[in-house]
């Protein structure tokens, strides 16, 4: 069964929908690549599959479920998990500290994510606040990785971080589709390497849909991409 499925998605803000209409899905084992400009919509999209922004209309289903009306944290116990593009960690406490604020037994999830990154093994005890970009971003998806979800959404996971580091971490989306099988949406301004990565992509444009079609596809058309990012925001 299809591990998340958005069929027809509106979601915005004060009533005023900024994503319309958007449809696709992703399978167990799959990356769906999120393209877009800045203001394209691409991070509503991705908190409304969440639930952390309330969905207009169309549905979100996980496994068949439609869990559209239902709250974030229900999503997450369904085994969908997102890692926001502010990151989401807590940057006062060490690395060791938010690992362990994970409902995993505390240890357990400290040796998961060093296993997934062996780096972060010799920054335990750092602030969050004090890491560098990658760091913070290896940090990000460790702490989610480790709950080991089904269906993984990552937002701009390598905006502004050093070649080296995106490479640390495209490796590590790669292992936890190919090993774990999870179903995996990656929002990324890096269209290339994503779609190296990618089975599917969306493009969006302006909140609505401008592909939805294989990598191979997306890559075929490259003036649909250039326009759509030349095209700037809203
Ligand atoms: N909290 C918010 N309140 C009102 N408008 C917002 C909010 N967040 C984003 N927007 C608007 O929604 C549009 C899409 O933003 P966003 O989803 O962040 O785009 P992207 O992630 O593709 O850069 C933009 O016009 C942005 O200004
Ligand atoms: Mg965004």
């Amino acid at each position: 069964m299809t591990a998340l499925c958005v069929e027809s998605l509106s979601a915005g803000y004060r009533g005023v929908p900024v994503v319309r209409g958007v449809s696709f899905s992703a399978e167990a084992g799959a990356v769906v690549a999120v393209l877009g400009s800045n203001g394209a919509g691409k991070s509503t999209l991705l908190n409304a599959i969440a639930g952390l922004l309330g969905v207009m209309a169309g549905t979100v289903r996980l496994r068949g479920q439609d869990v559209s009306r239902q709250p974030a944290h229900a999503r997450a116990r369904e085994g969908l998990a997102l890692v926001p593009q502010d990151r989401g960690i807590a940057r006062r406490l060490t690395v060791a500290e938010n690992l362990r604020l994970l409902p995993r037994r505390a240890g357990a999830a400290v040796d998961a994510a060093v296993e997934l990154f062996p780096a972060l093994g010799s920054l335990l005890r750092r602030p969050a606040g004090l890491l560098s970009g990658g760091e913070q971003q290896m940090l990000a998806l460790a702490r989610v990785l480790v709950l080991e979800p089904p269906v993984l959404l990552v937002d701009e996971m390598s905006a502004g971080l050093a070649p080296q580091a995106v490479e640390s971490l495209f490796e590590a989306v790669r292992r936890v589709v190919e090993q774990r099988r999870a179903a995996v949406v990656l929002v990324e301004q890096h269209a290339d390497l994503a779609l190296e990565l990618a089975d599917r992509a969306l493009v969006l444009r302006h909140g609505e849909q401008a592909i939805w079609g294989t990598a191979a596809d997306v890559l075929e058309h490259p003036e649909v991409l250039e326009s759509t990012y030349l095209g700037g925001t809203r």
